[in-house]
């Protein structure tokens, strides 16, 4: 991947995807650099609209746009690239949790701040703030709700497949740690958790898997984001297995895009548990405190909710917190990104 500067016009490759920001003053603007994770999801596509809308020339911005396409190699690399340019800002959304530590040392003796969005840098603290999710406790909340459902519908054993997001990534990390917690109290069975990459083909391809070792011996399946929901709807269509609220698997996924809400309003996701991609509006605020001197939040936690439909729609709770399970409307998923 390289990097070059050209008469205002900043250039960013990576794995044939480029993108272009002209710079009519580039001094009048303040100048940004975003290493993104990639462009593996629906979710991904929202996240970096949203940066790209509030980071606009037009908003006073200059934005440098790296699409890393999940390589951690390239994305350090990147990084790198913007003390080079020697930009005001650096986002970064870490592929992986770790292994930061050093690049982010650089980016500290360089006197750029850093602001780390979505996924958590967990093996280091050399950043300013963290715009993102609390992952486990999207895991927990399909957790508690499976258990509080299956008490509605009767269901007394859970054999649970889960086709987890990208090793590694925080992400993946909190919702495989937050509902294998319930699974244990609950003494649920996980057949087997295998990673579709956080991609559609990745999901198809597990599920695919999936339906042959396991054919008759689940009745949960668990997809980590809605692309790999997608995967895994063609694989179980061509296998013959219903699913849904009317299925044979209650199948639970995680985002809640407009697609993926789609399909829990056409009965194919039964719950579908938000994973809040508009986070560039708080990492602009934490830019503005940084500008007006002031010292912002360590932590902003983006704020979201649990989808199914009426019949999913039971009472649960996590750690004592009570929970709503809001019900799929047309406004809800013409609002959605
Ligand atoms: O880090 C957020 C996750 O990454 C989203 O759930 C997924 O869709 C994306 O690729």
């Amino acid at each position: 991947m390289k990097m070059k500067l050209v008469a205002g016009l900043t250039i960013a490759m990576t794995a044939g995807l480029f993108v272009g920001a002209m710079t009519a003053s580039a001094d009048d603007l303040v100048s940004i650099g975003f290493a993104q994770v990639g462009h593996e999801s629906d979710w991904r596509t929202a996240s970096t609209k949203s940066c790209q809308d509030v980071f606009s020339e037009e908003n006073g911005y200059n934005l440098s746009f790296v699409d890393c396409d999940n390589d951690e190699a390239a994305q350090k690399e990147a990084v790198r690239s913007f003390i080079e340019q020697e930009v005001d800002y650096i986002i970064i959304d870490p592929i992986i949790a770790t292994g930061w530590d050093t690049v982010l040392t650089e980016c500290e003796d360089a006197g750029i701040p850093v602001i780390v969005i979505d996924r958590t840098i967990d093996d280091s603290d050399k950043y300013v703030s963290w715009v993102g999710s609390n992952f486990k406790t999207e895991g927990l909340a399909a957790g508690e709700w499976l258990k509080a459902y299956a008490e509605a519908k009767g269901i007394d054993e859970i054999n649970a497949l889960v086709i987890s997001g990208s090793t590694g990534s925080s992400a993946q990390i909190g919702r495989s740690e937050g509902f294998q917690e319930i699974a244990d109290r609950e003494g649920w069975t996980i057949l087997d958790e295998q990673t579709g990459d956080f991609t559609e083909a990745g999901g198809q391809e597990v599920m695919e898997s999936y339906a042959k070792s396991y054919e008759g011996k689940y009745n949960v399946v668990v997809c980590q984001n809605d692309n790999e929901a997608f995967g895994a709807m063609t694989a179980m269509d061509n296998a013959g297995v219903s699913y849904g609220p009317n299925g044979d698997v209650i199948l639970i996924s995680f985002d809640a895009c407009t697609a993926g809400l789609k399909d829990v309003q056409a009965e194919k996701i039964t719950a579908d548990f938000e994973c809040n991609p508009l986070a560039a509006p708080f990492v602009e605020e934490v830019i503005k405190q940084l500008q007006n001197g002031e010292e912002p939040e360590k932590e902003v936690f983006m704020v979201e909710h649990w989808y199914g439909l009426e019949d999913a729609a039971v009472p649960f709770e996590i750690d004592g917190e009570p929970q709503e399970v809001t019900v799929v409307t047309d406004e809800i998923i013409e609002a959605q990104y």
